[in-house]
């Protein structure tokens, strides 16, 4: 994915190593305990603010993977976050920089309710579920994660969208002394990503506020992310302070640097190739058990979610529209 700067998520994966390799069988039962934990016990709420790692409230969903969680440290080590570095381990060793508390939310654009929000005013605690997705990054690997959060659409309609809103812009934060990753031009920041409407108030979209349980720790985005699960990894835009209400399509940060490579529908499409790899199949990240770091498995169509969203581009050639 990287233009400017040799080290790359668009590396060959024979060229790189899971940050995992470096995470030993400690830290893999570690997690693999807080997974279970979390689950059972069904959350407690201790606070109503997203400070990274607060146990949240939540309900269970249907939304289920029938295959194991990635072990919590993978999920929280191995990022791509690069408003901190593009190194798959800096997100985890800078992003506790970022300033999460307290956090606001501007909405722009066309809908009857605009302004400047605090989190809290439009996450409502008692809406949260945990929603269990496949992750595909667009580098060819996976992970699958139980996230916790609100449905997109849920958050959309509270400012009341007019007709004229066709797509949703999101804008992560853009605050250079917070964020190292910032002072080099790898991509024009701040981090912009955008949805048609319809994709946005697919009841599939999904803005999180935690994983396995707690609140969001930053390097996956905290306080609010959003998870499009049937799209490459990218579209899941992090640390959102900007929600825009647009009548045309929307600049994203990938398409902008690299117009051939990213498109702005990004659909997980093991028939399309990144016109450098194969999209055919995907290194499971934390997959192969203790045995091994990863397996491997075919990739699907819209990530597996294509009873859930094939219909929203009947009339569309995907090949045409990556
Ligand atoms: N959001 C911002 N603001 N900056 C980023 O660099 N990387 C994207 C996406 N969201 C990115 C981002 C990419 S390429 C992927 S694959 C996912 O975040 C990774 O999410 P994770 O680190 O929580 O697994």
């Amino acid at each position: 994915m990287l233009i400017r700067r040799p080290k790359s998520w668009e590396l060959k994966e024979n060229q790189t190593t899971p940050h995992g390799l470096y995470l030993n069988r400690r830290q893999l039962v570690a997690g693999l305990g807080l997974a279970s934990g979390s689950i059972a016990s069904c959350a407690m709420a201790e606070s109503k603010t997203a400070i990274a790692g607060r146990k949240l409230e939540f309900s269970s969903s249907k939304y289920k993977v029938d295959a194991p969680q990635t072990p919590y440290p993978m999920v929280t080590s191995y990022n791509n976050f690069y408003e901190f570095g593009t190194d798959k381990s800096d997100p985890a060793k800078h992003a506790h920089s970022l300033i999460t508390d307290p956090w606001t939310v501007t909405v722009e654009g066309h809908a009857n309710k605009t302004g400047t929000f605090a989190l809290e005013d439009i996450i409502r605690t008692s809406e949260q579920e945990e929603r269990i997705y496949r992750l595909r990054c667009v580098e060819a690997w996976s992970m699958v994660i139980p996230w916790v959060g609100v449905p997109l659409r849920k958050i959309l309609a509270q400012f009341e969208p007019t007709s004229k809103a066709k797509y949703v812009q999101f804008v992560t934060k853009f605050e250079r002394s917070q964020m190292r990753g910032t002072r080099w031009p790898v991509l024009d920041w701040p981090y912009v990503e955008g949805l048609r409407m319809d994709e946005a108030m697919n009841d599939l979209s999904f803005m999180a506020t935690g994983l396995y349980g707690h609140a969001l720790p930053n390097q996956n985005g905290a306080p609010l992310r959003l998870v499009v699960p049937w799209k490459y990894g990218f579209k899941s835009i992090k640390s959102i302070v900007k929600i825009r209400f647009v009548s045309k399509q929307p600049k994203t940060s990938w398409k902008k640097s690299a117009p051939r490579e990213y498109g702005f529908y990004s659909n997980v499409n093991p028939n399309v190739d990144h016109p450098r790899w194969s999209q055919s199949s995907e290194r499971v990240i934390g997959g192969g058990g203790f045995s091994s770091l990863f397996s491997r498995r075919n990739t699907e169509d819209f990530n597996g979610y294509g009873t859930e969203v094939a219909s929203l581009y009947s009339d569309m050639d995907l090949k045409r529209n990556y």
